[in-house]
């Protein structure tokens, strides 16, 4: 197990510094350091998901505001908005992406009749960062929030992988279990490979065994079996974009794991920040899902898998119904049940 756990994601230097992210695209065969020095490159690591996981993608959005207004205090605020629409198109579902991106819009806004474009730069800067920073406190709160519903000797499912990889640190469904861990409780992890970009083989199978947790991997298709053998006691997973109702958008396959979950009578718990939740929107139908280039499933193996020219449907994403839920843990407590009413009386709003 390494002794520092190494950083997700990273601001190096001053405001006309860079980011540093773990490109997850090698994980598990190689740990690299990628910087981005450019918006350009910034966005090639989101959409190409070298940095990925909702949190994680709105911290590196927010630096990348900071990286694409680099050179331009001449013409600060028509570049502000080129910047923050470029950036806002790199991925459509995490709202985290959105909300980040807008917090240093406006920010941005609120600063420029009162003061000089480098002071906004680095005010933007240390935003960026401020961003980073809460993340990694609601992402341990969320841990502290959670572990109590995890019973000692569990066995737990997750999906993709919502650890601190997708986050600044701890992750979300992955703090829980760290939580949990670190309360003493022996936990049985399983992690879904969750095909097609297998985030949880190569990444939260590398993460746990990295901490020092028991995880055992299973390809998506063996979640029923695995349950129905007595050896799930709860599930876990993170969020992308949660409507005010309680429906959840998370990584494609969830659903069916909820509807498993709930044949087999387990409980079904997702963990977000309140970062990922988005009010405006009633209900899940109005979550935009990401489709993604049929090549992740002709050729995600490393080799092609199937036949030339073959019709493929590629969506990144699936929205559980709040029905599946059984709890959201967030940084600012648990919702349960999972009702509009009660996602608006916890998160405070
Ligand atoms: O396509 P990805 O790898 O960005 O999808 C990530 C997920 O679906 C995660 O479960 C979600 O973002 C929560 S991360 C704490």
């Amino acid at each position: 197990m390494s002794e520092r756990p190494p950083r997700t994601i990273e601001w190096i230097g001053d405001a006309n510094g860079f980011v540093r992210i773990i490109d997850q695209t090698l994980l598990p065969i190689e740990l690299r350091y990628r910087d981005c020095r450019s918006v350009e490159e910034v966005w090639e690591a989101i959409r190409s998901l070298r940095v990925r996981g909702a949190p994680a993608i709105g911290i590196a959005a927010a630096m990348g505001v900071v990286i694409g207004l680099q050179g331009h205090l001449n013409d600060f605020s028509p570049q502000l908005d080129r910047v923050c629409d470029y950036l806002a198109t790199s991925r459509p579902t995490a709202v985290n992406l959105f909300w980040a991106i807008e917090r240093m819009r406006c920010l941005a806004r609120n600063l420029s009749a009162t003061h000089a474009a480098q002071q906004i730069h680095d005010t933007l800067l240390a935003e960026a960062m401020a961003i980073e920073d809460e993340d990694r406190r609601m992402c341990w709160s969320i841990g502290e929030n959670g572990a109590a519903l995890i019973a000692e000797a569990s066995g737990v499912l997750t999906h993709c992988n919502a650890g601190a990889l997708a986050t600044a640190d701890h992750g979300t469904a992955l703090a829980v279990l760290y939580a949990a861990h670190a309360q003493g409780k022996r936990l049985k992890v399983f992690a879904d490979e969750t095909r097609p970009l297998l985030q949880g083989a190569r990444l939260t199978a590398w993460e746990l065994k990295e901490r020092g947790l028991d995880v055992t991997l299973i390809c998506d298709s063996m979640a029923a079996q695995v349950m129905k053998e007595g050896k799930i006691q709860a599930v876990i997973v993170g969020a992308d974009r949660i409507a005010a109702n309680g429906d959840t958008a998370n990584k494609i396959g969830t659903y069916g794991v909820a509807v498993l979950a709930k044949a087999h009578c387990i409980p079904f718990y997702v963990a977000a920040p309140s970062s990922t939740f988005d009010l405006s929107l009633q209900s899940g139908n109005g979550i935009p899902i990401e489709q993604r280039d049929p090549r992740e499933v002709t050729h995600g193996l490393g080799r092609q898998t199937a036949p030339d020219g073959v019709t493929v449907y590629n969506p990144a994403f699936d929205v559980t119904p709040a029905a599946l839920i059984t709890a959201i843990i967030t940084e600012r407590g648990v919702i349960r049940p999972v009702t509009e009413e009660k996602v608006r009386q916890v998160l405070g709003g």
